[in-house]
């Protein structure tokens, strides 16, 4: 069976022999656009700073620079960052990651921001350094809890004046989701003996990205939820009770317009590396969840749900992600295989039931036939050609150093076939530009925003050092730009830029600026100092930019 890298290969290959003819026979230099950069550290760094002169944007080139930077005629505002509170009680978490922008009565100026906050930050929090790792030092409760407080999701109201996006202390709506929140387990896998019999989690971690309902929920996925267990980095049960791994890993859905509802982990969705979930409606609406697990060699899911959509339910009480089926990606045959104990004859003699199948979903899915990938980040539809654009951020195991963005588009264009076919859009290198494509999000002209994550430790490196600070790119999808990288922002130092979600009009993106001085060794030698400048620490803020006509 194929990875994910020979098929794209295989395709590239292809598109060469096609271009080569072509080229043969029209007598004209068509450039190539293959995956580049395999033997990138071989050649100078001739980094593509792809211009257009009819792009609303003139695009910007790469920085190493401790600022948020941004094409001319544009700006933004910061919203909250690490420190700010969100309502009398609580702290805006660190480590902002998706961002989803809920009008309120339909407005671009006035609506519920929803964000997460990815993981702890023990340096940022409580002062605990690498070193104290090093020598084993326990971490005490008061730390713990810190960081317990500092994670999870944030609600809160926003509103735009003629000076700007502002946050707004709204006692009805803002509200803190975090590792100490009681959380509602529902779903095939809830109360089963696969999640110690438990329909109640302590908490949510890990929150990576995530997406939005038509019923007005916010989705968020549960991705890293290994690190706290154990003898794992956070080590969150050194001291206080069982991190207890299988209440993580799962996508849970927050109702951002009822501040007393309890979040849900729906646990019928999977239990895997959730970076990502991208809802769709069926041609009889019914609802369908693209997901991708963010691990090396790992695959791509959808689920279907049993029941339909109706407009006239009730937001957070549909539960129709609780009753359905879950597939996984085979990018060789262009199917999608059931993930379904019941039926298929290999889950029945290797797991004890449904529930056991979910839990370990990362085991099952090779079974049946899903396809290794190149850690699938985030998915998005494009609302113009209603295709699914998937973000490969890239494998080392597999010399995909750079990543790629594939689309795929479902028979029939109906998001409940089985069958699709795929095509690269883009792959990542110095040819193209761009490397390491993360979170993505589209605006409503069918523009593919792609905000990238080469991790802290590569950054201005090696065969990273041309793409310089993360970067936001938007990507045509159609015309003779298609497929091309334009570079539109840059982050500060050491930071991944996240979230990336439009207003209705499409005329503010809001943006996560996450872990600037990710890399800083201690409060006394920091690497950043964004945003505030000065000594003061680094600072994950989510911005609101403006500008768009
Ligand atoms: Fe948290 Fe896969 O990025
Ligand atoms: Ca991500
Ligand atoms: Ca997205
Ligand atoms: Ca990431």
């Amino acid at each position: 069976m194929k990875n994910l890298e020979d098929l794209i290969n295989i395709k590239l290959s292809r598109r060469k022999v096609l271009k080569t003819v072509a080229v043969a026979i029209i007598s004209t230099s068509i450039p190539f656009n293959l995956r580049a950069g395999h033997n990138a550290l071989d050649s100078e760094p001739k980094i593509i700073l792809n211009n257009n002169s009819d792009l609303f944007f003139k695009p910007i080139p790469p920085s190493d620079k401790d600022e948020l930077i941004l094409p001319e005629g544009f700006k933004y505002d910061i919203i909250r960052m690490w420190g700010d509170m969100i309502n009398d009680e609580e702290i805006y978490g660190i480590n902002n990651d998706f961002v989803a922008y809920f009008p309120i009565n339909g407005s671009s100026e006035d609506g519920l921001l929803v964000v997460n906050h990815e993981y702890p930050s023990p340096l940022l929090s409580g002062n605990y350094t690498d070193e104290d790792w090093v020598n084993k030092k326990i971490k005490t409760n008061e730390q713990i809890l810190k960081e317990r407080k500092s994670v999870g999701i944030s609600v809160f109201r926003v509103k735009k004046n003629e000076d700007g996006w502002k946050f707004i202390n709204d006692g009805n709506f803002n509200k803190r989701y975090d590792a100490n929140s009681e959380i509602i387990l529902t779903g095939k896998a809830s109360s089963s003996s696969e999640i110690k019999n438990s329909s109640l989690a302590r908490g949510t971690v890990a929150n990576c990205s995530g997406g939005v309902t038509p019923w007005n929920t916010y989705l968020s996925g549960e991705e890293n939820f290994q690190d706290y267990a154990g003898e794992n980095y956070y080590r969150w049960d050194d001291n206080g009770e069982k991190f207890i791994e299988e209440h993580y890993g799962w996508v849970v859905e927050v109702n951002p317009f009822d501040k007393n509802s309890k979040a849900k982990k729906r646990t019928s969705l999977g239990r895997f590396r959730h970076e990502n979930v991208c809802i769709a409606l069926t041609d009889d609406n019914r609802v369908v969840a693209y997901m991708g697990d963010d691990k090396v060699n790992e695959c791509v899911y959808k689920f279907i749900s049993k029941n339909k959509f109706e407009s006239v339910m009730d937001g957070f009480n549909s539960d129709l992600l609780d009753e359905g089926n879950l597939y996984v990606a085979d990018f060789e045959s262009g199917k999608w295989h059931l993930l379904d104990y019941e039926t298929q004859s290999v889950l029945k003699n290797n797991f004890n039931s449904q529930a056991d199948v979910l839990v370990n979903c990362d085991k099952a899915s090779k079974m049946v036939g899903g396809t290794e990938c190149n850690r699938p980040e985030d998915i998005e539809i494009n609302p113009i050609d209603r295709n699914v654009y998937i973000a490969f951020t890239n494998n080392s195991s597999k010399k995909d150093y750079f990543g790629s963005i594939v689309c795929i588009k479902e028979k029939g264009n109906n998001y409940e076939s089985l069958e699709f076919e795929w095509d690269v859009l883009i792959t990542g290198g110095e040819e193209s530009g761009i490397s390491s494509p993360d979170n993505l999000t589209f605006d409503n002209k069918g523009n593919l925003w792609a905000l990238t994550d080469i991790s802290t430790g590569s950054l201005n490196k090696g065969r990273q050092e041309p793409f310089k600070n993360n970067s936001v790119f938007m990507i045509p999808t159609e015309g003779k730009n298609k497929g091309k990288a334009f570079r539109f922002a840059t982050g500060p130092i050491e930071c991944e830029v996240c979230g990336g979600s439009f207003t209705p009009d499409g005329t503010t993106m809001f943006l996560s600026i996450q872990h600037p001085g990710e890399n800083s060794p201690s409060l006394e030698n920091l690497t950043s100092h964004w945003p505030n400048g000065g000594n003061d620490i680094p600072r994950s803020a989510v911005v609101a930019i403006t500008g768009f006509k």
